[in-house]
């Protein structure tokens, strides 16, 4: 019988091993959480990725879904996934234990070279020289107990299930012999070539840190050519479409900040391996001061106007339509608004107002209510493309800050709003 354990059922767990049963393999999914299981069974499980809660929920109905918090489960699979965050403290510095205390828990139960996937991002070298000694620290040895490999996941919230028929799978084991069994394995469930093997556990993790410090560089390099642009008063945000027709240029768009659990926190990873390689990776760090800077240069583009301090604040999620705050650049936003001298209210269509107190913010429920002056755009949710320019003027905003540029300008000024995008 094929069977698949997944380590870690949150969204990317879920997403995972979604796609395995699509092809009618076993699933134990294992999540120290001994909710999920409860809610599975009394059919209360539901999701907003599109197609995966009539996928898991059949799935778990027939029997080929296995929900547990018991490692044991694992026994008589043939590869396990772990798909459990490997988290940061507020410096940004790894914390090892909750993470590798995943691979004690499942070391009991590793034998005859059971195939085991980090699917989770790590800094390059993680694998091989932390992961392993690990599970070696319990006895278990790499080559004659389990082989490991790095997968890294590298799919988005909003259409995960679309992404893993499409998305390259990138994988490199410790060995050549995790890989070609990594290789044989990744067949069952997906395409074969969309499977890409590299030389090494640490070409793959290299691969997820550098494709996010890209992005994380290319917003920056577009956050200072904006600061610099509305200086000397051109629109750059509406120039970029025309930059990119050069056949080379690929510019992102300038914004108010980079949020979430990937962007702002991998270029990190790489940062701190170049430090142990007696190295400086500049461009990256710069990158990240010169994006978290973007909430309070926001905040000066209206601040010298106001007359009534009092902002509010459209959107606490880092991407548009999900309920996902790590890392927001709302948080900064609120820090930098607050300094300033700003009372500042949140709206947000996906949190409860319950749910944004308990975050610490002051929520509204009526966003042409809250007597704000200024109003800044962190999250283009869908709900905010359509904002009533006059009732937010009737309400006393003046300014408002797109810092998505997202929003009809036209639109806000002819309503008498005094508009400014990031670079725009
Ligand atoms: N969410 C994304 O958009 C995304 C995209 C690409 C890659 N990733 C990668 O996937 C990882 C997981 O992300 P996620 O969004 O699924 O996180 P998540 O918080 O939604 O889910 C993580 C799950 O792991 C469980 N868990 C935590 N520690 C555990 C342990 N020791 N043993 C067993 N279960 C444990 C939690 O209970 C939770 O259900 C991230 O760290 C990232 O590297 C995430």
């Amino acid at each position: 019988m094929k069977k698949i354990s997944v380590v870690g059922f949150g969204k990317i767990g879920q997403a995972v091993v979604a796609n395995i049963l699509d092809h009618d393999i076993h699933v134990s999914a294992v999540d120290i959480n001994p909710d999920l299981k409860r809610i599975f069974e009394s059919g209360k499980y539901e999701s907003n990725e599109p197609g995966l809660a009539d996928s898991l929920n059949k799935s778990f109905g027939k029997g080929l879904l296995q929900i547990t918090d018991d490692f044991s489960a694992v026994k008589g699979s043939q590869a396990i996934i772990v798909a459990i965050p490997l988290l940061v403290d507020k410096q940004k510095n790894i914390l090892d234990e909750p993470f590798l205390d995943c691979f004690k828990k499942l070391a009991p139960f590793l034998s005859e070279n059971v195939l085991i996937v980090i699917e989770t991002s790590i800094p390059v070298g993680y694998g091989r020289n932390t992961v392993v000694p690990a599970i070696e620290s319990m006895g278990k040895k790499h080559g004659v107990d389990f082989l490991l490999v790095h997968s890294p996941e590298r799919i988005k919230s909003g259409s995960m299930l679309k992404q893993l028929l499409v998305t390259p799978k990138v994988i490199g084991g410790v060995s050549k012999e995790a890989t070609t069994k990594a290789f044989e394995i990744y067949q069952w469930f997906f395409n074969k070539d969309l499977i890409h093997l590299v030389d090494s556990i640490e070409a793959a993790e290299m691969v997820k840190l550098a494709g996010m410090a890209y992005r994380d560089v290319n917003i920056a390099l577009s956050n200072q050519l904006a600061q610099f642009a509305h200086r000397i008063g051109v629109n750059f945000a509406d120039l970029i479409p025309l930059i990119n027709t050069d056949g080379e240029a690929y510019l992102l768009q300038p914004g108010i900040g980079v949020g979430g659990h990937c962007t702002p926190v991998y270029p990190y990873f790489l940062i701190n391996n170049f430090k142990n390689a007696g190295m400086d990776f500049v461009l990256a760090s710069e990158s990240r001061v010169i994006n978290d800077e973007m909430a309070a240069h926001a905040v000066q583009l209206v601040s010298k106007q106001v007359k009534n301090k009092k902002a509010l604040i459209l959107g606490l999620s880092f991407r548009p339509n999900i309920k996902e705050d790590t890392f927001s650049t709302t948080y900064l936003l609120r820090e930098a608004l607050a300094q300033d001298g700003f009372d500042v209210v949140l709206h947000d269509t996906e949190f409860s107002a319950e749910e944004l107190t308990k975050k610490g913010f002051q929520p509204v429920d009526d966003i042409y209510a809250t007597g704000a002056e200024a109003v800044f755009v962190v999250t283009m949710h869908e709900q905010y493309k359509k904002l009533d320019y006059y009732k937010l003027a009737a309400s006393g905003v003046r300014f408002l800050v797109d810092g998505r540029n997202g929003l009809d300008r036209k639109a806000a000024e002819s309503a008498g709003l005094i508009y400014t995008g990031i670079g725009r």
